[in-house]
């Protein structure tokens, strides 16, 4: 049975930091000290990275960002008024604020969050409980406990956004010998920087299948941005899951299916951390959509809510981040948005509770820039690094920490043993990556830190661009990392973009085709009878074949002009290079067999002339596409999340004409779709000319030659769908859809769905898809047989008991002097730089005592699911071991995703008696093999503990079914699945 997090407390958490600011020693997150009038300025300056037009810095093109239109500015701006209106003015103002403040209570400026329903966990856990990490904590706690207050508030806070090279910069320790460390976007590539790979984008990785693929791409990255001097690089992206197939930022990640999901963030992870960079499993938890996800983003002051019950947390959204933490991610990321209305940065059950304690989280949780919005609460909550440093705006100088988590340390607001937990647990993840290598790592007076600047792409450019400083310096080294020869990155790019392309509907074999025509078997055809007078024709239709205005028309990719090969926002890297698909046809198409003509518009002009040509094309391709993005950035009026699943830019209307009049009627269509996520295709999918039909999502730089390799054949079509393709939107159910439009001051976003989102909501209700979950189609055939599962121990209910962890850190928690704390003598300050020091001892006030939540005073049971990275060890053990037979009944070599999806016993009740409902089935393992004609191959799958536990909302634990039987189906998509056996 489903259960809401039922303690009302987040009151606590929303009403901390109004009431800090009346008596406790921090600012509101609240309006009294908020001018409002500001906020029509906060994407820009958000985007200030690229639009500061000085000499040296980047410039926006204005039509990139969406045009606020609220009249905010207006209404609070209006400054120069004759005096009597301004009277009557302000007279009018005082009585409706009077009205609306005694009325409904819903005037939106001064409404705090409504109290929310999650549960208080304190104290935070201390790290270092975990073996693998106890050389690194060892370390640490030595160095650590030589740092000064003002050292440890340093490493904690950014210096503010633009204050220095990378998007996210924390200050140093200079006394004690820690560095400050460059934070850089992102989950693709390195974002702002030169000569560095832009990857295919973590869908396309989703669709590969391939865990090899998955950690080559992460150790790429990782090598990338140690060599570019990016100590934590901000990605996998994880949160978004998915639960919304239009969610503008679904791309970022592997797509919805939690175990495919955290498979490729685990593999990501692993691979950019053996290359000693530190990983950030992002954005926890529950950012699902753009609308309304940050305060002030929207036009309201507060960000959005996504509600959701205990076990589909566990289950669906959480299962990703365990198996990061379980491959030893170093950083966390919590989420912009609010969960159950505590914001996710400020939310002592997500951070404390399931983060550090039930998964037992060693390394440190970073906020998302500006998704901080409370001081001490969120010290106390878990945060550990506020990022950028800023405080409730942009660039505002004014930071939640910083000097004021030196006053509430001083104060004892903040207790010492959370702040030097809060800088163990960020040191010990420096040297658990090994960044305590000077040679991999030397010191800036040695020529090491970032050697790129986010904010220009000349040579030199200013220091400290977000301050008042006008010290300038060489920014960019221009430094390739792009790897050589074999071992360049644009040929792992190209690989996983083509593995990345899914095949769905191949008619009569259309493809491949063959260099000098259609299909090999087809041109022999037409070989021994020639037709006398013309060679092969091919016909490439739509914009998304070309360049459009070229790679990096828009900053952060915030456009969708000429081919797709990435959405837009962080998540967006610069592109070095990129094959369109048009220059990889033009060569690889034969020109002594074959008439290329390029209609490169979605609007070609198909009558006179043209209608002639395309009356004699025998083949046609269609390229066509759909975008989104992060919601900082509007294009085509969206705003972040799709309107919609259809193509974009009359991408249906293009197919819908080309198949209509190729050869007459006569000529083959091929479709290729770049996207975001599943596009509806009904609008053409039957049209018997399209026989044809590639997924292709978003290849990155090597796109063209990606296509090719699958076009030609040159690769199998292997590609598998990481979403479903729909054949509606709304066949996605209610809880697949966008909240567009805000539903209260703050907008609810209700999870109500639960476990039921992509394929289990189809299962469900029996909804049939164009093409499920998990399909795609190979140029050759497989078969599968021998299914066999083997019991490798009894069935038990629950977990072994919580393991004891090692004893943390422990540190002197005498609270240092006030004065150790004020800015040295002489100091220079720049501004809007943040600083941890504070101006007077006088600053540091004893009383009103601060007003610590409830429940804030009694520790927090421990969970039975804790214990380890990832949860309770055991959670991990083998329960059940399925091996299958693969076989290559085909012509050619190919490769094929063998998935297990599993079912639970009927009538499962929990320990109160009452059903616990199940999804149809549930994907819990795959492997992908490549396999010659002819061969065969066994495959082992495990199924752990988790895999056959529900989570338990009443024992707060993995509860394994122990009567009646699970059914194990074996298949190679989520509705192929041949092989059935129970156990
Ligand atoms: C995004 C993060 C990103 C950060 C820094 C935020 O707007 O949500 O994913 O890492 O900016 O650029």
């Amino acid at each position: 049975m489903a259960r809401r997090f039922e303690s009302a407390d987040v009151r606590k958490e929303q009403e901390v930091p109004l009431r800090a600011s009346l008596d406790g020693p921090y600012r509101s997150s609240t309006d009294e000290e908020h001018d409002w009038s500001q906020d029509a300025d906060y994407e820009n300056s958000h985007y200030a990275k690229s639009v500061v037009s000085e000499a040296g810095r980047r410039s926006k093109p204005a039509s990139a960002f969406r045009d606020r239109g609220d009249g905010r500015r207006g209404f609070f701006g209006q400054k120069h008024r004759p005096r009597r209106t301004c009277t009557i003015i302000t007279v009018l103002f005082v009585a409706a604020i009077i009205l609306l403040l005694t009325g409904s209570g819903a005037w939106v400026y001064k409404s705090a969050p409504k109290d929310g329903e999650s549960p208080s966990w304190y104290p935070s856990p201390l790290g270092g409980t975990v073996s693998s990490w106890q050389e690194s904590y060892t370390k640490a706690e030595a160095l650590v406990k030589s740092m000064s207050l003002v050292e440890k508030v340093n490493i904690t806070t950014g210096v503010g956004w633009m204050g220095e090279l990378c998007v996210g910069n924390t200050g140093r320790a200079s006394e004690a010998g820690f560095p400050a460390l460059c934070l850089q976007d992102g989950p693709l590539g390195i974002r702002f920087a030169d000569h560095s790979t832009a990857f295919p984008a973590g869908i396309t990785t989703g669709a590969t299948w391939n865990r090899d693929l998955m950690y080559q791409r992460g150790r790429a990255q990782g090598l990338e941005a140690r060599l570019k001097g990016v100590n934590v690089l901000l990605g996998p992206n994880m949160g978004p899951l998915g639960r919304m197939p239009a969610g503008g930022r679904n791309w970022e990640g592997f797509g919805p299916d939690p175990v495919l999901q955290a498979v490729a963030a685990a593999a990501v992870i692993r691979g950019i951390q053996d290359e000693g960079v530190m990983a950030t499993a992002k954005h926890y938890i529950l950012n699902e959509q753009e609308h309304f996800r940050q305060s002030f983003e929207w036009g309201l002051p507060n960000a959005m809510s996504s509600n959701i019950d205990d076990r589909t947390l566990h289950e669906l959204y959480v299962w990703p981040f365990a198996e990061s933490v379980r491959a030893g991610v170093a950083s966390v990321m919590c989420s912009y948005q609010m969960v159950n209305n505590s914001y996710a940065c400020g939310n002592s059950k997500i951070l404390n509770g399931i983060l550090k304690d039930e998964l037992g989280f060693q390394g440190f949780v970073q906020s998302d820039w500006l998704a901080q919005r409370s001081g001490v609460a969120s010290a106390l909550a878990g945060l550990d690094m506020t990022m950028p440093g800023d405080g409730l705006r942009w660039q505002d100088g004014d930071s939640l920490w910083g000097s004021r988590l030196t006053v509430a340390v001083l104060n004892g607001s903040v207790p010492m043993s959370r702040i030097n937990d809060m800088v163990t647990r960020i040191v010990a993840a420096w040297y658990q990556l090994g960044q305590d290598d000077k040679e991999k790592w030397p010191a800036p007076e040695d020529g090491g830190g970032p050697n790129f600047s986010s904010w220009t792409d000349d040579e030199t450019g200013l220091l400290h661009p977000g301050t008042d400083d006008n010290a300038t310096g060489v920014v960019n080294k221009f430094l390739n990392v792009q790897g050589k020869g074999k071992d360049s990155h644009g040929n792992l790019a190209r690989k996983i973009a083509a593995e990345g392309t899914v095949l769905v509907k191949n008619e009569g074999n259309i493809l491949p085709l063959s260099r000098q025509g259609k299909s090999a078997s087809s041109v022999e055809k037409r070989m021994s009878t020639p037709r006398p007078s013309s060679k092969y024709n091919v016909a490439i239709f739509g914009e998304d074949a070309g360049e459009g205005r070229g790679r990096n028309a828009c900053p952060d990719r915030g456009c969708n002009e000429g081919t797709l090969a990435s959405g837009w926002g962080s998540g967006a890297a610069e592109f070095p290079y990129l094959v369109t698909p048009i220059e990889a046809l033009r060569s690889a198409f034969d020109p002594e067999h074959v008439e290329l003509s390029e209609y490169l518009t979605n609007e070609p002009a198909l009558d006179g002339d043209a209608a002639k040509t395309l009356d004699q094309q025998d083949l046609c391709l269609v390229f066509i596409n759909s975008d989104s993005g992060e919601g900082y950035i509007s294009w085509g009026g969206i705003r972040g999340d799709r309107n919609d699943l259809f193509p974009q830019k009359g991408g249906d209307k293009l197919v819908q004409s080309v198949a209509k009049s190729c050869g007459g009627g006569k000529g083959d269509t091929i479709v290729i779709v770049h996207a975001v996520g599943p596009v509806v295709v009904e609008r053409w999918i039957d049209i018997p000319s399209v026989k044809g039909v590639l997924l292709a999502n978003l290849p990155g730089e090597e796109s063209g030659n990606a296509l090719v390799d699958i076009l030609f054949g040159d690769d199998d079509a292997s590609g598998r769908l990481p979403y479903t393709v729909g054949k509606s939107l709304e066949d996605y159910g209610p809880g697949g859809q966008i909240l567009y439009y805000p539903n209260g001051v703050v907008p609810q976003q209700n999870f109500t769905e639960g476990l039921f989102v992509d394929y289990r909501h189809f299962d469900k209700y029996n909804i049939n898809p164009r093409y499920e979950f998990g399909f795609g189609l190979s140029y050759t055939n497989f078969t599968l047989s021998n299914l066999v599962v083997t019991p490798l121990k009894p069935k038990s209910a629950l977990p072994s008991p919580r393991p004891t962890g090692l004893t943390p850190p422990s540190y002197d928690e005498t609270i240092p002097a006030p004065s150790s704390a004020l800015f040295p003598p002489g100091f220079r300050r720049l501004k809007k730089y943040v600083y941890p020091y504070i101006e007077s001892t006088k600053q540091v006030k004893h009383s009103p005592i601060y007003p610590y939540p409830p429940g804030y005073h009694t520790p927090a049971p421990l969970s039975p699911a804790g214990g380890g990275q990832g949860g309770n060890p055991s959670l991990y053990d083998t329960y059940a071991e399925v091996q299958v037979t693969l076989t290559n009944t085909g012509a050619r070599t190919g490769k094929q995703v063998v998935q297990l999806y599993l079912s639970y016993p009927q009538g499962v009740t929990d320990s109160a008696g009452s059903p616990v409902d199940f999804p149809v089935k549930v994907l819990r393992g795959f492997e992908k093999l490549e396999l010659d004609p002819g061969e065969s191959s066994e495959v082992k799958l495990n199924l752990t503990r988790k895999d056959l536990s529900y989570w338990c909302t009443i024992q707060q634990n993995w509860v394994m079914p122990v009567t009646g039987t699970f059914v194990v189906r074996v298949g190679t998509s989520s509705r192929d699945l041949p092989l059935v056996a129970e156990f």
